[in-house]
């Protein structure tokens, strides 16, 4: 049986209706795509049982400041693209 919480079959849940801003260090990020991770933003392997997997990242700058997409709309994951105001 599914939880009323989990995403239908290829629709990911709206994890938030803004961006998470964050500074982040160097090194690689695995990105929720499912919107059904405790905090919307990183893979906690909530997608478990969803076709959904996540993205692997890489921030490069020092540190980089990023806005990561909570409502899964984006076309340009892991960033926003300001989809959520569509929603
Ligand atoms: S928890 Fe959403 S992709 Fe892993």
């Amino acid at each position: 049986m599914m939880s009323e919480e989990k995403a239908p079959e290829n629709l990911p849940k709206v994890a938030a209706t803004s961006p998470n801003v964050l500074t982040l260090e160097p090194k690689k990020y695995a990105f929720c795509t499912c919107g059904l991770s405790a905090d919307g933003t990183f893979c906690d392997a909530s997608h478990r049982g969803t076709t959904f997997r996540p993205q692997v990242f890489e921030v490069t700058e020092v540190p980089e400041t990023v806005a990561l997409c909570r409502c899964k709309q984006s076309q340009n994951f892991p960033f926003c693209d300001g989809s959520h105001a569509s929603l």
